[in-house]
């Protein structure tokens, strides 16, 4: 798959035609989930649920937010200090895996009914059921509910890069000609989905070192970290920038954000 064209072509679709998934595609995502690692030594796990299939038939409930899905994936994790980052990072991958199947998909954390998913996914005691994700076909069809949240605005805004970006320090924001090879990383970036499209991820470069930031005490402020990283290191590998993630000591700060960990270019 190619990467930054599928970060270029993911949005969150709402509404679906209704129609099962073909077994290839459902055969090609369990397949995919199987082989992916957490990253960052964490533990969690993605299950499928199929709409209306296996012994107990559910229909789970969306609030009137998802309109003919064929199936949901549910992201678990056990909660502990960056479970729900990397967690976010590995569901994030899922999900562009989705879209370059031609596959619609949609991160929800408050449009659904936990009650309805566990009654399939059966989470142990000490885990969480966060994040779950309609897959099917999208349809060309715009409900009410879409155009009163004006949700194709929503895709197409994101603040602008010198706002979210910085040089060397905070009091400087990174223009796109200054960010050098991290230009189409940083844009990729930019493109994560984000819970109510906040956008509370920044990132500062010093040399050959990004430092990611994420604005706390929000409540998906450690799931939409951990999509941003995902954006950020998968287009990197694509590019062939190699480099890896580090938690520093030392580095920027700034009061209303909360310092996550380093990128180091090798
Ligand atoms: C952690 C997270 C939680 C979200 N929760 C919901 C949700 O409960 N309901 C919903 O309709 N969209 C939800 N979204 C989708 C965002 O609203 C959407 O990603 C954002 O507006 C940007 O639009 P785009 O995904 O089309 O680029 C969520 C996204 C994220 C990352």
């Amino acid at each position: 798959m190619n990467i930054i064209e599928t970060i270029q072509k993911r949005h969150s679709v709402r509404t679906y035609t209704g129609e099962p998934l073909r077994q290839e595609h459902t055969a090609q995502i369990k397949q995919y989930i199987n082989q992916l690692q957490v990253p960052f030594g964490k533990k969690a796990r993605i299950e499928w649920v199929g709409v209306n299939t296996g012994e107990k038939p559910i229909k789970p409930g969306t609030y009137g937010f998802i309109k003919g899905a064929s199936a949901y994936l549910a992201l678990i994790y056990e909660e502990d200090d960056f479970a729900a980052t990397a967690a976010a990072y590995m569901f994030e991958q899922v999900i562009l895996f989705c879209t370059n199947l031609g596959l619609g998909t949609c991160w929800l954390g408050g449009s659904f009914s936990r009650n309805d998913f566990k009654k399939q996914i059966k989470p142990n005691a000490d885990e969480i059921l966060k994040i779950v994700s309609p897959v099917g076909y999208p349809s060309d069809k715009k409900r009410w509910l879409e155009k009163i949240l004006n949700t194709d605005r929503k895709h197409i805004s994101r603040k602008p890069f010198e706002e979210l970006f910085f040089d060397k320090d905070f009091d400087h924001p990174l223009s796109e000609t200054q960010a050098g090879i991290f230009l189409t990383p940083l844009k990729m970036v930019r493109l994560a989905p984000s819970a109510n499209n906040k956008q509370e991820w920044r990132a500062v470069i010093e040399d050959k070192t990004l430092h990611f930031y994420k604005k706390p005490f929000l409540k998906f402020d450690s799931i939409d970290i951990g999509i941003a990283l995902c954006h950020f290191e998968l287009t990197c590998k694509e590019l062939g920038i190699e480099g890896q993630f580090e938690k520093m000591q030392n580095h920027p700060a700034n009061d209303s954000v909360e310092y996550v960990i380093s990128w180091i270019q090798k």
